[in-house]
């Protein structure tokens, strides 16, 4: 919004304190003066500072005044679904074993290289969408469905298209994000192209675009040594890491995310002890992806609490992909958030605003106060805390930009 306006008539604000690691302000009655996109002063109404007693008002609804989400770990961009492998993973077929036989990311990498840029664009526009009208303002997207060259150049081309477009996002580079069939049997040999000529030529192509790269590092999969590879390549362009790391069994990926200086390391449901201690000494955000959990049936929460502990600014994020968490809800992963990794209602919305953004270097998104960008999302609630209470709610905010 340009110019100087005034957002009146709230219920009350609820924000996370920058300054602060989990500390969250309530504000009961609240007013948020608003000049060029930001926050310009927050606090009670009664409080109001005289120079914005003129300025136009906005109504406020009598909602509440939440920060939008950010949302750090998505693979936005992919064409088909994967419902069928869903019915067979109901019958207790494995994840890994239906990857194994060709199924799983490789089905999807099919149905991704066959289509054209612009109709990733329109999935991918369809998606934020349906995103901001929940409530989240800002996502990161991977590439990693295309696993060829020229396949993963239209999705860095679908990006640019869709940040040229006015959306909020930062582009994550993933062509290790499964070995494609081309390089069957051959892990080492994938992992080097990848770094070698992969990664360069991405960058040099679709320069300034991708911020960050990351690696699927897992049991058959990609090993730590391939790993390091190919971050240290991606260091060199200016990617910095963020890592699928301890998703379905312990690798070190947490220690190698800590030991390369990385942004994040994703999903750790198996991460160690010494993984969340280094995590904690390097200032590696830790991004628990809950509805990935959920929708692998697995019991094995990531272990928020004890990273929390151990010194972690531990964020959540949606795992958005069409394998193992087809999921645009927010308000599904906040939940979980609370009920499954035990995060009090203000740790989880914390995770989900302000350690979600600065994973992404935005210290300017994820809290209400001064110098945050809009949008602000207002939510019709009696109280915040009934986004968690009511399972399956369907609440949308209004946004005001
Ligand atoms: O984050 N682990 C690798 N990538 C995704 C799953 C992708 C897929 O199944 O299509 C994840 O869980
Ligand atoms: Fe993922």
């Amino acid at each position: 919004m340009n110019g100087r306006s005034v957002l009146m008539n709230l219920k009350g604000l609820l924000t996370p304190d920058p300054n602060s690691r989990w500390k969250v302000d309530r504000v009961d009655d609240a007013a948020i003066a608003l000049a060029e996109g930001r926050v310009a002063w927050m606090g009670r109404r009664a409080d109001l500072p005289v120079e914005w007693a003129d300025a136009p008002l906005i109504d406020g609804e009598g909602a509440w005044a939440l920060p939008g989400f950010v949302d750090p770990h998505t693979h936005l961009l992919f064409s088909g679904d994967r419902s069928g492998e869903f019915n067979r993973r109901l019958q207790g077929v494995p994840y890994a074993q239906v990857a194994a036989e060709g199924g799983g990311i490789r089905e999807t990498v099919r149905a991704t290289r066959a289509a054209t840029v612009g109709e990733l664009v329109e999935l991918g526009e369809a998606r934020l969408k349906t995103l901001h009208s929940r409530g989240v303002f800002h996502i990161e997207a991977k590439t990693g469905y295309g696993l060829e060259l020229e396949a993963e150049s239209r999705l860095m081309e679908a990006y640019a298209e869709l940040k040229g477009r006015g959306w909020s996002l930062d582009v994550t580079l993933l062509p290790a994000h499964d070995i494609p069939k081309e390089f069957a049997g051959d892990a080492e040999g994938y992992a080097r192209v990848v770094a070698e000529v992969w990664l360069p030529e991405l960058v040099r192509r679709h320069p300034g675009l991708a911020r960050y790269c990351d690696v699927f590092i897992e049991a058959g999969v990609f090993s730590i040594h391939q790993g390091r590879r190919i971050f240290e390549s991606g260091k060199k362009l200016g990617l910095q890491p963020r890592i699928h790391a301890d998703e379905l069994s312990w690798t070190g990926g947490a220690e190698l995310a800590a030991e390369l200086g990385g942004a994040s390391a994703d999903h750790l449901m198996f991460c160690s002890e010494a993984g969340m201690k280094a995590m904690a000494e390097a200032h590696v955000t830790p991004i628990l992806l809950p509805t990935t959990t959920l929708c692998l049936g697995m019991r094995d929460w990531a272990p928020a609490r004890q990273m929390i502990e151990a010194g972690c600014n531990v964020a959540l994020a949606s795992d958005f992909n069409p394998g193992s968490s087809p999921c645009l809800d927010p308000l599904l992963v906040l939940r979980l958030g609370c009920l499954q990794l035990r995060l009090t209602f203000e740790e989880a919305l914390t995770a989900m605003t302000l350690h979600a953004a600065r994973s992404l270097g935005h210290g300017d998104l994820g809290h209400l106060h001064p110098g945050a960008r809009t949008p602000i999302a207002l939510w019709p609630v009696k109280d915040p805390l009934e986004l968690v209470y009511w399972v399956g709610g369907a609440y949308a905010p209004k946004v005001v930009a």
